[in-house]
């Protein structure tokens, strides 16, 4: 793991941004892996901020979003699908049919998860993905668990996770229950990967996802095995390494 303490959240932001411009500028047609939550937002700012300078062009990317809620759809305003056309693909002028995330409502979630990785594979796989993590250590949607997830599947979100997300909705009772989620392995089948974790809440997990034991218990902890891994940190975040 390539670990990296700026004190500064925008610097970075700034500085991951910097990572997909230069993998966009390698392979225009890169197969990017998009994460949602408040963590990455000001990375998707500075690579917006990067495209309207003329540094970079993002026309030609190929998205994968790492999760969706189970029974939203893409037209709901708490849908991830949501979520990054308002903080990414609109403000980006990405075109539909080179964005993909699972879909919430999908009849046959079980199918969809197939569908889904065979949407990736027939991509060619994800050059690079950007991750957040969450406080019990999960990534993407995978929790704590007895065993790592492979391909994407329909997780059950622990009460933590639900109440971390509950901040985005009107009542606690409005957040999904479920989502559907690409998996451990799906993750670490990525080129190269992105991980931000900021703020003292994250602390712990950053703390047992670098120093602890590669377990289920602390999703993120299998990161530690990743060949090509970079993790920023603020001061707050890293504060228990
Ligand atoms: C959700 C998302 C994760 C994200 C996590 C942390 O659970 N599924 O991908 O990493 O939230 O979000 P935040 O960055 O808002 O702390």
């Amino acid at each position: 793991m390539n670990i990296i303490k700026m004190n500064n959240e925008d610097i970075i932001g700034q500085a991951a941004a910097v990572v997909f411009a230069a993998q966009v500028i390698k392979k225009p047609a890169s197969v990017l892996g998009f994460a949602t939550g408040s963590t990455p937002l000001l990375t998707y700012e500075a690579m917006v901020a990067m495209q309207d300078a003329g540094i970079v062009s993002f026309d030609e990317i190929i998205t994968f979003n790492l999760d969706e809620y189970l029974g939203l759809n893409s037209e709901h305003p708490q849908s991830y699908y949501n979520f990054m056309q308002r903080n990414l693909f609109l403000p980006l002028g990405l075109q539909k049919e080179n964005i993909h995330l699972p879909n919430g409502v999908n009849p046959d979630p079980i199918a969809e998860c197939a569908h889904y990785d065979a949407e990736i594979q027939k991509a060619g796989g994800i050059d690079l993905q950007i991750l957040g993590i969450g406080e019990n250590g999960h990534i993407a949607f995978n929790e704590p668990a007895d065993t790592f997830t492979q391909g994407t599947t329909v997780m059950t979100l622990t009460p933590s996770t639900i109440s971390a997300n509950r901040r985005f909705f009107d009542r606690e009772d409005d957040v999904p229950r479920q989502a559907l989620t690409m998996g451990i392995a799906t993750i670490m089948a990525a080129r190269q990967i992105v991980l931000i974790a900021t703020g003292i809440n994250k602390a712990q997990a950053v703390h047992d996802m670098i120093k602890g034991p590669i377990s289920p218990k602390v999703p993120a902890s299998i990161l530690q095995m990743h060949p090509a891994i970079t993790v920023f940190l603020d001061s707050a975040a890293a504060s228990m390494l």
